[in-house]
Parts: structure tokens; sequence; C-alpha cells
């Protein structure tokens, strides 16, 4: 039987802040809450995942879900080249499917500021869907600019910058097994 070795941390890494172990332990207690949640549904879940930072998330929560689901996309984008959230949200790439009168999960890989899924809850609530609800991997509090709910979060984590499971720095380490702290280097 082989192992699976665990990537090791780069000079950029500071530490590993969430472990693959516990990642998937949260990923099943989340999946197992929307399933006893969604069990009576009348219609199948529509699981929107925003890319490119949630793919990961929603590959490993998407396959613990025992309710009749689909999975969609939608792309946005509000930091051009800074790391700091501009506000000005804008839609790269719609769903393919027609969401109104659907239950829609949107599931984020991580909330910051709350542009985005302020814009996103504002936007699926326009299409007249059936239900909505989001669905945070991680949720930096503290830079919070607008309110907005996470039906459910997988952790709460400080304000530093992270990478991993999905999760990028200027398109790097986005395949880590591990949620990273690491430390922007300005080349
Ligand atoms: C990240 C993340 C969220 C958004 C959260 O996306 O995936 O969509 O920022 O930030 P906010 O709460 O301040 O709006 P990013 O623009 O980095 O794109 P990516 O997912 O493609 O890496």
């Amino acid at each position: 039987m082989s192992s699976i070795a665990i990537p090791a941390l780069t000079s950029d890494l500071v530490r590993i802040l969430i472990d693959a172990d516990t990642i998937a332990r949260r990923v099943n207690d989340l999946a197992r809450q929307i399933n006893t949640e969604y069990k009576d549904i009348d219609d199948k879940l529509i699981l929107v995942g925003v890319l490119k930072g949630s793919f990961i998330f929603l590959a490993d929560l998407c396959r613990k879900l025992e309710i009749p689901h689909e999975v969609d996309f939608i792309s946005l984008s509000s930091y051009g080249n800074s790391d700091q959230s501009t506000g000005n949200v804008r839609m790269i790439m719609d769903t393919r499917e027609n969401v109104e009168g659907k239950h829609v999960l949107i599931v984020e890989d991580i909330l910051d500021s709350g542009y985005t899924l302020d814009y996103l809850c504002r936007n699926f609530t326009s299409r007249n869907v059936a239900s909505l609800k989001t669905i945070v991997l991680l949720d930096k509090p503290d830079r919070r600019k607008v309110d907005v709910e996470i039906d459910y979060l997988g952790f709460a984590i400080p304000d530093v910058w992270v990478v991993g499971y999905g999760l990028d720095y200027a398109e790097k380490h986005r395949t880590l097994p591990y949620i990273a702290e690491m430390t922007p280097v300005t080349e």
C-alpha cells in the first residue's frame, strides 16, 4: 500500500493552520448537517461553487452528500491585483443552469470583507430562488466590512494570509492538502 506524502512547508509558508485530517472531519460534519437539514427537500439542492477558491472544498463536500443535488459554478472578482477587496464585485461567469425556483447553497472557500458573499446573496435572492443558504469553509471575522449570514461554517480563523485546499496566493499553493499561513513576498 502506498502512502501519500504531505507536501513540506516552503519558505513562504509560516505554519500549517488546519491540517488535512481536521479539514476532512469538519467537511464530514458539515455534510452530515446538510444531509439532515435538507432531507425532506422537494427538489434537488443546487450547490453553487464560487470559483476558483471553492473547487476543492466543493468537491469533497458534495461527495459526502446523500441528498439529491447538482453542482454549478459562478466566477466573480473583486480583488484585482490587490490583497484587499475593492468592494466592486464583478461577475465573470454565471451559473450554467437557471436557478429560479431552486434550492441554492452557495459554497465559498473564505469570507473576508464579505463583499463577495453579500453580492451573491443579493444576486441570487433577486432570481427568486426557492431557498438560499451559504456554506463557508473559512471565516476571518476581523476583516468584515459588510454583514453577511453564514449558515454553515467550517472554521473561524485569525486575520492572516492563508493558502491551500483551493486558496491561492497569486495562483500558488492552491493544491496543498492543508490550510497554511503564509507571508506574502513581494518580488
Ligand atoms: C476570494 C474568495 C472569496 C472572496 C472573499 O476570491 O474565494 O470569493 O475572495 O473575499 P471578500 O469576503 O473580501 O469578498 P478571490 O477574488 O481571491 O478569487 P479566487 O477564489 O479565484 O482565488
